[in-house]
């Protein structure tokens, strides 16, 4: 049986026509086998309404930006942003992070960015959260030598359980970031209303 790979929602408010069309029409244009290799490379796992894909893409002009996410009403926030700004650097996967990796093999980012991915803090469903060993493995085979990943979290579980899966790997730096890793995205300022405690870690390939 083919396991399951995403839990979250695909959809949540109705997308017009015309964003559908447009959404389709950008994922063509902006066509990820056609990445100039030459130019850096980041990338977000999980990008939610995609506000740190847009800050990212007008920080990093030179760069290249890919976002993966199967939350549809995200993927077309971005591209709706990226026609009317004419941002021309953002690229996008609309599909899971697992199926990119198998797709993209050969792509080597300098930054990757996971933040807030989903808790799933109930014991019988820490099974389902993206990072575990595995994904940890992966990402560090796509990270370029002297790349970093940043990680932010409000779930101290999660947190404890990455910095110790972390320990386990070879070839790599952890260092917990005291400041913010970027801009305040949405699950960002929503642990922030909760009044709950972010924490964030840095990992680099050496
Ligand atoms: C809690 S939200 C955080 C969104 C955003 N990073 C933020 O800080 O606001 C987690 C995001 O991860 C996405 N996600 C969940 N499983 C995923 C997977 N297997 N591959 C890629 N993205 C995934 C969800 O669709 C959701 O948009």
């Amino acid at each position: 049986m083919k396991k399951k790979l995403y839990f979250g929602r695909i959809k949540s408010r109705k997308i017009s026509k015309i964003k559908e069309k447009n959404f389709k029409y950008f994922l063509k244009k902006n066509n990820i086998n056609k990445l100039n290799l030459k130019k850096k490379l980041l990338l977000e796992v999980g990008i939610g309404m995609g506000e740190n894909l847009i800050y990212l893409s007008k920080k990093n002009i030179t760069k290249n930006i890919i976002g993966v996410d199967p939350f549809k009403n995200g993927m077309v926030n971005v591209s709706d942003y990226c026609i009317n700004n004419n941002i021309k650097n953002i690229y996008l996967y609309p599909y899971v992070f697992q199926k990119f990796i198998n797709k993209f093999k050969k792509l080597r980012f300098d930054i990757i960015y996971v933040l807030f991915p989903d808790p799933w803090p109930k014991k019988r469903h820490k099974k389902r959260r993206i990072i575990n060993e595995e994904f940890l493995k992966k990402i560090f085979i796509i990270l370029k030598k002297k790349g970093k990943v940043f990680f932010s979290t409000d779930n101290i579980d999660y947190f404890k359980n990455v910095k110790t899966i972390m320990k386990k790997l070879p070839y790599v730096k952890v260092k917990k970031v005291n400041k913010i890793v970027t801009i305040k995205t949405k699950f960002y300022l929503k642990a922030e209303k909760k009044g709950n405690k972010i924490n964030s870690l840095l990992f680099s390939k050496y």
